[in-house]
């Protein structure tokens, strides 16, 4: 089988839990590690022994990579991948994939003439609750999706990148993007969205926590998304979404699916790859027709969240297309 090479470019948190699982697939291998944080590079070198960088564009000087994994704060999205597209790599990168559409929109437009495979981090979408949702809404006709993203994520450090409106684009943008996207997935596209947002309680940030969207599919279906992290409790009301379609209705989280049958509620769930197999076989075979989630399909996930917040700035209706 032939080893899939691998770089970094950032060694938080989040990229941390892909090279732990990159480990466990065969024939995957992470090469180079780089962080403009040095001990963080250091440390991810250590454990999964490989070559540590503090730019990424040295790491990108090595003539050994198949692929790269960016796992960076959103305001940082836009440099990185065009120098990975300019070495003419594979990549993954994480969502949201930019603060902004101008952003997005350049490394879209980069990456059209080269036909690179491209993965954003949507990994919701390969789940066996999700797959098995898209089987029942195929041929049904959706009328509203109501969905949810209430957790303690604001709470926290408010100097940190995430807890600042300028750096994250807030939680719409960083966080809700995956009921967003699993909104998108499920119904269909977005064509105009309405939102009102609030601070009552983290007022140590500037980002809203509290935030009420409404949307309008291309289909006609409507839908509706409340998401705040103020809340202290337990995560069950994080990224759940209720679907009415035709005088049915179901519950998706990303463990299961819960559907009505003869009057009882059954769950349902089934197996699914991680998107790095997925993502790492697709590097290796050059077919990128299992990746759900290719960059140019994130971009139009984005575009839905940065209308929400606009919406709420400039209290009006925001029709995607104008954006
Ligand atoms: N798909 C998911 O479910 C999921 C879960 C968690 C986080 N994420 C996403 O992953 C990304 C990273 O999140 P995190 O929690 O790991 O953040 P983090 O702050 O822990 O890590 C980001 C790292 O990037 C480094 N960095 C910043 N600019 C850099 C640059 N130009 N070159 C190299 N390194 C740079 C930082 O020093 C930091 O170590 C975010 O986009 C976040 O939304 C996705």
């Amino acid at each position: 089988m032939k080893e899939v090479k691998i770089g970094f470019i950032g060694c938080g948190g989040n990229a941390n839990g892909h090279m732990n699982r990159l480990a466990e697939i065969e024939g995957a291998r992470v090469v180079a590690v780089c962080d403009v944080q040095a001990e963080r590079a250091q440390s991810a070198a250590e454990k999964h022994n490989t070559d540590a960088y503090t730019a990424h564009q040295e790491l990108l000087e090595r003539d050994d990579l198949d692929a790269v994994y960016l796992s960076l704060p959103v305001f940082a999205h836009g440099e990185p991948e065009l120098d990975v597209i300019a070495r003419d790599l594979p990549f993954f990168v994480e969502k949201p994939v930019a603060i902004n559409m101008d952003i997005a929109l350049m490394i879209e437009e980069e990456l059209m003439t080269t036909g690179l495979i491209t993965c954003v981090g949507y990994q919701l979408r390969y789940l066996g609750s999700t797959q098995i949702t898209r089987q029942i809404l195929k041929d049904r006709t959706i009328n509203m999706a109501v969905g949810k993203y209430w957790c303690s994520t604001g709470h926290g450090d408010p100097n940190a990148w995430l807890r600042q409106m300028n750096k994250s684009g807030g939680q719409l943008v960083e966080q809700a993007t995956h009921t967003i996207d699993m909104m998108r997935y499920m119904c269909g596209e977005v064509e105009t969205v309405y939102a009102m947002q609030a601070n009552r309680f983290l007022k140590e940030t500037d980002c809203p926590d509290a935030n009420s969207v409404t949307l309008q599919f291309a289909s006609g279906a409507v839908g509706s998304l409340t998401a705040t992290w103020a809340y202290a409790g337990d995560w069950s009301n994080a990224n759940v979404l209720d679907l009415l379609y035709e005088d049915e209705i179901l519950n998706w989280n990303p463990s299961r699916v819960s559907v009505q049958e003869d009057g009882e509620w059954v769950d349902k769930t089934e197996p699914g790859p991680t998107i790095d197999e997925v993502f790492v076989n697709a590097v290796r075979s050059g077919d990128a027709s299992p990746i759900l989630s290719p960059y140019s399909d994130a971009v139009k996930t984005l575009e839905i969240s940065l209308a929400a917040n606009l919406s709420a700035q400039e209290k009006r209706l925001v029709e995607i297309s104008s954006l």
